[in-house]
């Protein structure tokens, strides 16, 4: 290695300031983070925000605050110089939203930034520029605008980790959530790309979240209002019948400053416990007001994270306080006689949104989309066609010799050669709505038949898309479905891509999509959920991973929703069916998730197990 000593040299500034950016400055919605949360610690009564290419061409804020000394703007610039702190004591109980006197700094570094602010006895406003620093006069009205123009255009190492403008427009969107969320007393206009996307006038915290989150978060919102110890804690959280598939609508202000927090996540877990069906998601808007003095706010640059001094307290607070709430609301809700086309959903009943659940309740308790525990199954476990752990391999002599993948190849001795022999069977019923039972040549198969038609359908929509050749459905009815902004973006973007999927969708609204057509061999699924596991996959992974590696996770999202349910009745013919499409199917042994589908006993081994023949 050429490892020729360099001296050691002191970085020059603007270096400094493009390094530390890294740690605040990510993408557009962290400069929008900042900015606004500047005009709020300036006492802002409205705040106008312009976007452009979702933030990636322009971000512009403006705000009516107190505006900027002219002979300051040259510091508000400078890293370290902050208005708001003197002291590491002023730190300690420190209320405003910035501290660190570093956001404006570290923007100027990674992009073309102008700063114009006029404060209230000034004549005129004043203007500085990031890369200039020469103060002038300029025009506007008391206030700030913080003007930022081509992030990243200079460091093109962190401009290639930048999203689609959706993606991005999506993320500054968030941002504006919960800062809307956190400051009801404060107006808020978005614009994107000269459209007006949100506006938000001055309200009671109650009316903000409705006009934030809308309707379905506000009809099934239990409010709450209590203190203890060291906190306060108020805000919304949602009934459990309305929880959510997603962690989407969970939002967690101390002191006014949006943050995840462990702690108060596990207490909101445990309170939810008892009344939440797995891995669903509670929907909540929770302010915890605490002293200053409680809690540490500068763990992370960013200001993600809080330290509590008493986390247990604050625990048991959270997890009291929503206990309380939802037991209380379950028994209000056993008085309320519910409305017939109504928006409160009895417990187990679907709720609106989440898709056309057509079948029983019970469904929901069944859903095959989780393990099931099959470690509490009495009896002795038959080995299955995978390995379900060494301890059990272990401790259990292998009741069969089925080896997995082998299904449709394993050469069986005790086979007629006139017969037609099928590997995994006949079929002779549907056992619990969930399984199919199989009687084979020489033994028994079970077949999950959620997991094994997924298999099927997954391996059928590969072979479509690579053949350029996805037949679609066309809905009788176009179903309209109810998405964030971020997912419409991405419904104008790649509206195409959709199409060459089968999939035939359009904006319906600022939160809303409508599907016209589907991939016809999901057409007998879940649509919404479909639509929304799509959407979902394409803004976690992009839409050019269609064309790639990570393209299967996107077409195990469809063919989970398209396969059968539980619970959905089979006749003995679709049940064969379904067992001549796994053999034909590659790898029709494993499900999408990982989980075998099938497991066989032979009867060599029943035999055994009844001590026939010893
Ligand atoms: N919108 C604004 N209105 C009034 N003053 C502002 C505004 N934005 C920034 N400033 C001033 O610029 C300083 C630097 O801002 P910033 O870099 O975000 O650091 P911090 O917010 O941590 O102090 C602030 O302390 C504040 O005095
Ligand atoms: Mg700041």
């Amino acid at each position: 290695m050429s490892a020729s000593r360099r001296s050691i040299a002191a970085l020059p500034d603007r270096l400094i300031s493009q390094i530390a950016a890294g740690e605040v400055i990510e993408r557009p919605a962290s400069v929008l983070k900042e900015i606004v949360e500047n005009a709020i610690d300036a006492n802002a009564n409205a705040i106008e925000v312009r976007l452009e290419a979702g933030g990636i061409g322009r971000i512009s804020v403006n705000d009516d605050g107190h505006g900027i000394e002219p002979d300051e703007l040259p510091l508000a610039l400078t890293r370290h110089a902050t208005s708001k702190i003197r002291s590491l004591q002023d730190l300690e109980s420190v209320a405003s939203m910035g501290f660190r006197g570093e956001a404006l700094a570290s923007i100027a570094s990674v992009a073309r930034l102008t700063l114009i602010s006029r404060t209230s006895t000034a004549e005129h406003a004043w203007q500085i520029e990031g890369h200039n620093q020469a103060v002038q006069p300029a025009a506007g009205s008391q206030g700030t605008t913080v003007d930022v123009r081509g992030l990243f255009d200079e460091v093109p190492a962190r401009r290639k980790f930048l999203k689609a403008q959706a993606t991005e427009f999506g993320h500054c969107m968030d941002v504006m959530t919960r800062i809307a969320l956190a400051h009801p007393e404060v107006a808020f206009k978005v614009f994107h790309n000269d459209k007006p996307v949100r506006q938000w006038p001055v309200a009671s915290l109650a009316k903000r979240v409705l006009d934030v989150l809308g309707d379905e978060f506000s009809t099934n919102a239990i409010a709450l209002d209590a203190a203890g110890g060291p906190a306060q804690i108020r805000g919304f959280v949602s009934r459990p019948t309305a929880a959510r598939a997603r962690a989407d609508r969970q939002f967690l202000f101390v002191n006014g400053r949006h943050v995840r927090d462990r702690t108060v996540s596990h207490a909101l877990k445990a309170a939810y416990a008892d009344v939440l069906h797995g891995d669903r998601q509670p929907a909540y808007v929770l302010f915890i007001d605490i002293d200053p003095q409680s809690v540490d706010v500068n763990v992370h640059p960013a200001k993600h994270e809080v330290r509590f001094r008493d986390s247990g307290a604050v625990h048991r607070l959270v997890q009291q306080v929503v206990t309380q709430a939802l037991s209380a609301s379950v028994d209000a809700g056993q008085n309320t006689v519910a409305p017939v086309t109504g928006s409160m959903p009895a417990a187990h009943t679907p709720t609106p949104g989440m898709g056309n659940w057509q079948s029983a309740p019970l469904q929901s308790r069944l859903s095959l989309n989780e393990p099931r525990p099959y470690e509490s199954r009495p009896g002795p476990l038959p080995t299955s066609n995978r390995a379900w752990g060494a301890g059990w391999q272990a401790a259990h002599t292998p009741l069969t010799a089925s080896d997995g993948r082998s299904a449709t190849t394993t050469p069986s001795q005790a086979l007629a050669p006139e017969e037609p022999v099928w590997p995994l069977g006949r079929a002779l019923a549907q056992v619990h709505g969930i399984y199919i039972l199989s009687q084979t040549q020489d033994g028994l198969i079970l077949v999950d038949m959620h997991a094994a038609h997924e298999r099927v359908v997954y391996e059928q929509l590969k072979a479509a898309l690579d053949s350029h050749n996805v037949a679609t459905q066309h809905l009788l009815v176009p179903l309209i479905v109810n998405v964030t902004d971020t997912e419409v973006a991405l419904v104008q973007e790649h509206g195409e891509a959709l199409g060459q999927m089968g999939f035939e969708m359009h904006a319906g609204g600022p939160q809303s999509v409508v599907v016209r057509s589907v991939p016809a061999l999901l057409a007998r699924g879940d649509i919404e959920s479909l639509t929304r596991g799509v959407l979902r996959d394409i803004e976690e992974v992009g839409v050019s991973a269609l064309l790639t590696q990570q393209r299967n996770q996107l077409l195990a999202t469809m063919a989970c929703h398209g396969a059968v349910r539980a619970n959905r009745q089979l006749s003995i013919a679709e049940m064969n069916a379904l067992l001549r499409q796994m053999e034909q199917t590659e790898r029709a042994d494993q499900c999408n998730h990982g989980r075998p589908t099938w497991i066989a006993w032979r009867l060599a081994d029943l035999d055994r197990l009844f001590m026939r023949g010893q």
